[in-house]
């Protein structure tokens, strides 16, 4: 199924299938959005969107640098900063960024580049947050799988088990707790408005949420399985300014069954209940909590949850539709139990030129107050721009939701967009994707 290619086609779409979105003018994107003694100069988000091509030492290289001066361009209000490691066992990959002391200097210098090159080509500055992970599960710092689990999980593990050696410990997890603590205040020292203590996706943080069968501190009990997040983010509020913004981009909805998921029906099937992630997202409010940025999914087991594909690696059970509208409606739903809380959406790009309009109509009738873009960013680095000055995006540019960054990841190499940034990429992904 392609993605639609007008707003019109898209009400049809939907209205085949049965289902809801919302639609506004593209006009309310331009606002800004005020977030705790933040303000974030319009409502386009440029998602956290890792390229895998940073140094050895987990330092922004070539294409990384690449890859925000583009963004910084491109006029979004808020940059979140992709998944950036906190210890250097938390790696995804070999060249996924690490965040700490003695590298401080490259993240303030590539903090202030983008602030730089916004002001030049815009006027202004986007704000900037940074994601810092443990990815846990799918921890693979030299290259092959050394995963670090908060406990086994049958769905996870049928083909391939898991050692019991690799569920982490308590006093990992609260050595885990006072890294992600350390990296927020490196993270404002370098000079960035705020950072996320990441809790989606089923890395480490997010996969204790559903650690229903796991005993001790962090398991069991919904105050247990929140621990980490909830302590991590206090520590952080602790050491940081009072203007950092402390958030966390989290997973309201797994996909995986009850009980081995977050936001499942307890009935075990894959309905989602959001009542659990109300309660956190109230609790974390109270903590002091400014913004969240709402997504859901798994992209290695269920990458139609988690970023709707008009071409995949499987035929999805559902229409890519389908899960736009759980992201989009679920993120509402949030927002509803806990408004005082600014909330970023996620999957827009399978609405392509659509997107606007459906993103204004949340914001407008109070859905989300912000709009996050993903694969977008790789295939349309200013969409922002085209947005703010013409109502909408041009169809030759937008994101065809074709998986092939996906795919380049996966393959171990350095994703980006090999359609619409083929000078680049193409290369790359022809190497990979003919094998
Ligand atoms: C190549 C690639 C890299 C990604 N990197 C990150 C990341 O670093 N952190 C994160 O939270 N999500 C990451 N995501 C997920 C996206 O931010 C986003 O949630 C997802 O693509 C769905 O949004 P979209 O439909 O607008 O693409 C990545 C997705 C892709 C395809």
């Amino acid at each position: 199924m392609a993605i639609p290619k007008t707003a019109e086609e898209l009400k049809t779409m939907a209205e085949e299938l049965g289902l809801a979105f919302r639609y506004g003018d593209a006009a309310v994107l331009a606002s800004p959005c005020q977030i705790g003694a933040k303000t974030a100069p319009n409502r386009l988000v440029c998602q956290a969107m890792e390229g895998c091509d940073g140094t050895a030492d987990g330092l922004p290289d070539t294409l990384t640098k690449r890859r925000y001066r583009r963004l910084a361009e491109g006029g979004a209000g808020v940059i979140w900063f992709e998944a950036t490691a906190v210890m250097e066992e938390a790696r995804a990959n070999p060249r996924q960024l690490y965040l700490n002391e003695s590298n401080l200097d490259s993240f303030r210098r590539q903090a202030e580049a983008i602030r730089e090159d916004a002001f030049r080509a815009n006027g202004y500055a986007p704000l900037l947050v940074i994601q810092l992970t443990h990815s846990g599960r799918y921890s693979k710092p030299h290259g092959r799988p050394e995963p670090l689990i908060a406990y086994h999980s049958p769905v996870y593990e049928a083909e391939s088990p898991i050692g019991d050696d690799r569920v982490v410990t308590d006093d990992y997890l609260d050595r885990v707790g006072e890294a992600l603590v350390n990296a927020a205040a490196l993270a404002a020292r370098a000079g960035f408005d705020g950072a996320d203590i990441k809790c989606c996706h089923r890395y480490l943080n997010c996969e204790l949420l559903s650690a229903y069968t796991r005993p001790g501190r962090y398991g069991g009990s919904f105050e247990n399985r929140t621990r980490l997040l909830r302590e991590s983010v206090a520590g952080a509020l602790q050491v940081c300014p009072a203007d950092f913004l402390v958030t966390s981009r989290l997973n309201v909805y797994d996909g995986a069954p009850y009980p081995y998921g977050f936001g499942m029906a307890a009935d075990g099937s894959l309905a989602f209940d959001p009542a659990e992630p109300s309660a956190l997202a109230s609790r974390l409010a109270a903590l002091g909590v400014k913004l969240l940025n709402i997504t859901m999914g798994n992209p290695y087991v269920n990458p139609h949850v988690n970023r709707p594909f008009a071409a995949g690696p499987y035929a999805a059970p559902e229409a890519p539709l389908a899960g736009v509208a759980r992201m989009l409606n679920g993120t509402a739903a949030l927002k509803q139990a806990a408004p005082e809380l600014k909330l970023i959406c996620s999957a827009l790009s399978y609405l392509g030129v659509a997107a606007p309009a459906v993103a204004a109509g949340y914001v407008e009738s109070g859905g989300f107050d912000l709009a996050g873009f993903g694969r977008t960013i790789f295939a349309y680095p200013d969409f922002a721009r085209d947005i703010l000055q013409t109502g909408g995006m041009k169809p030759e540019k937008c994101c065809l939701c074709c998986s092939r960054c996906s795919a380049i990841m996966r393959a171990g190499f350095t994703p980006g967009c090999p359609v619409r940034d083929a000078a680049v990429y193409g290369e790359i992904a022809r190497g990979i994707l003919s094998r």
